[in-house]
C-alpha cells in the first residue's frame, strides 16, 4: 500500500516546492496538551508504556500543527530499561540507569526478549498508525549504540565525554560486547516497530560528537550501518534517516551509506556545506537552531529562509538540528511552519 505521503515522497528522493516538515521533540512540555497527560500518566515511563495515552501525546502535535510525520512517543532509553536497567527520570535532573553496566555484570544483561517488555510500543505504534491520515507518515526510532551505551555506562546523561572514550581506550573488547549487543537489539526493535506499522525509522546518536575518526567509525558509523543492514534485510522499503550530532564533515561518511536514506543535520552544521556535501549521497533533513523558535519572529524567519533557498532544488526535509526544549512557544512553532508552507514569505 502506498500512502501520499510528502514525508516519503522526500525520503524516496522527489524534489518538492514546499518541503515537508516534522520536529524533533514534537511531542513534548512545551504543549500544553501534554503536560496536561503527563500529570495524569505519572512517570514519564508510565506514560511511554500506556499505549492509549504515548498513542495520544504522538498525535498530538499533527493535530495542533498538521504536520507531515508523526514521531512514536517513546524513548531510547527503554531498551537499557528492556534489558534490566531499572530507568527512573528525575525532575529537571535527567535519566538515571541503575545499575551501571560493567565488565562483571555485563553477561546478566544478555539474552533477554526485550520484545515482551516493549510490546506496549508497538501497541502504540497500532494504535498511532490507525488514528493518522494515509498523507501522515509515522516515524518510529531508537537510539544509537554509542549514545545508549554512554547512558547505559554513566548511568545518566554523561558530563564528561572524555571518560567514555577513555573506557573505551582502556576496555574495548568490554564496549565492543555492549554495542553489539545493543546493535542485536536495535534491529529486532525496530523490525517489530515497522511489523506494526512504523513508515520510517530514525536512529538518534546525540553523543556522536568529538570523537576521533577511527573511534567514529567503530563505535557509531559501522553499528549504524549494521543495524540498517538488518532493517533492510528485512523492510527494504522502508527508509532509514540517520542524525549523528555534532560529527561535522565526517557526516560524509554516514550520507555514502548505501543504507542511509536520510541524514539529519544539527544546528551547529554550515547548511551551505551540507547542501554541497551531502545532498548528492542522501536526502537532508533539519538543521534549524531549536532556540531561535523560542526566539521567535523575524530572527526565526530569517533563520529558516537559507534552508529553503538552498535545497530548493533537492528532496529535503523540513526540521530543527536538535529537539525543541519546553521554554518553546507553540505559538512560534505555528507561524514557522506558516511561514515554511507559504514557501518561506
Ligand atoms: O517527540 C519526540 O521527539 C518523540 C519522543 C522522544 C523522546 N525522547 C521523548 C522524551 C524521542 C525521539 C526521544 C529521544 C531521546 N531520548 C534522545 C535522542 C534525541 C536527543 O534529544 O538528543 C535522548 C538522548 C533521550 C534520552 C532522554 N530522554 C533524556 C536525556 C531525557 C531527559 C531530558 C529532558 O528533556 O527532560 C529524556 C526524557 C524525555 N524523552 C522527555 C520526552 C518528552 C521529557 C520527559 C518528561 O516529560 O518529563
Amino acid at each position: 500500500m502506498k500512502r501520499q505521503s510528502t514525508f516519503l515522497q522526500a525520503l524516496s528522493g522527489e524534489v518538492q516546492a514546499i518541503p515537508p516538515i516534522w520536529f524533533m521533540r514534537q511531542a513534548g512540555r512545551y504543549l500544553p496538551e501534554y503536560r496536561q497527560l503527563r500529570a495524569q500518566a505519572g512517570s514519564f515511563l508510565d506514560l511511554c508504556f500506556d499505549s492509549d495515552l504515548a498513542s495520544e501525546v504522538t498525535l498530538q502535535p499533527i493535530r495542533r500543527f498538521d504536520l507531515d510525520a508523526a514521531i512514536l512517543f517513546a524513548d531510547i532509553l527503554l531498551i537499557p530499561y528492556a534489558m534490566g536497567q531499572k530507568l527512573t527520570f528525575e525532575e529537571g535532573e535527567g535519566p538515571r540507569l541503575d545499575p551501571v553496566i560493567t565488565p562483571q555484570n555485563i553477561d546478566t544483561f544478555r539474552r533477554r526478549d526485550i520484545l515482551e517488555t516493549l510490546s506496549p510500543v508497538f501497541e502504540t505504534v497500532r494504535k498511532t498508525r490507525a488514528g493518522l491520515e494515509d498523507d501522515k507518515a509515522l516515524i518510529g526510532f531508537a537510539g544509537a549504540p554509542w549514545t545508549v551505551a554512554t547512558y547505559m555506562l554513566a548511568g545518566r546523561s554523561s558530563r564528561d565525554p572524555a571518560a567514555l572514550r577513555q573506557w573505551y581506550y582502556r576496555d574495548r573488547s568490554f564496549v565492543t560486547a555492549l554495542i553489539d549487543l545493543l546493535v542485536d537489539h536495535t534491529v529486532e526493535y525496530l523490525n517489530a516497530q515497522i511489523e506494526a506499522g512504523a513508515d520510517a525509522v530514525q536512529l538518534f546518536d546525540t553523543w556522536a560528537g568529538g570523537l576521533p575518526w577511527p573511534v567514529l567509525d567503530a563505535v557509531s558509523v559501522g553499528p549504524l550501518d549494521r543495524i540498517a543492514k538488518g532493517v533492510k534485510s528485512a523492510h527494504p522499503e522502508i527508509p532509514i534517516i540517520l542524525f549523528p550530532k555534532g560529527v561535522g564533515e565526517k557526516a560524509v561518511e554516514y550520507a555514502m551509506l548505501a543504507t542511509c536514506d536520510g541524514i539529519g543535520i544539527d544546528y551547529g552544521m554550515d547548511p551551505a556545506w551540507a547542501r554541497a556535501n551531502l545532498s548528492g549521497h542522501t536526502v537532508v533533513q533539519g538543521g534549524l537552531d531549536p532556540l531561535i523558535v523560542v526566539a521567535g519572529g523575524d530572527q526565526m524567519t530569517k533563520a529558516a529562509t537559507p534552508f529553503l533557498k538552498l535545497f530548493h532544488d533537492v528532496p529535503y526535509v523540513f526540521n530543527l538540528g536538535h529537539g525543541f526544549i519546553p521554554a518553546t512557544p507553540p505559538e512560534h512553532v505555528a507561524a514557522l511552519i506558516d511561514f515554511i508552507r507559504k514557501g518561506g514569505a
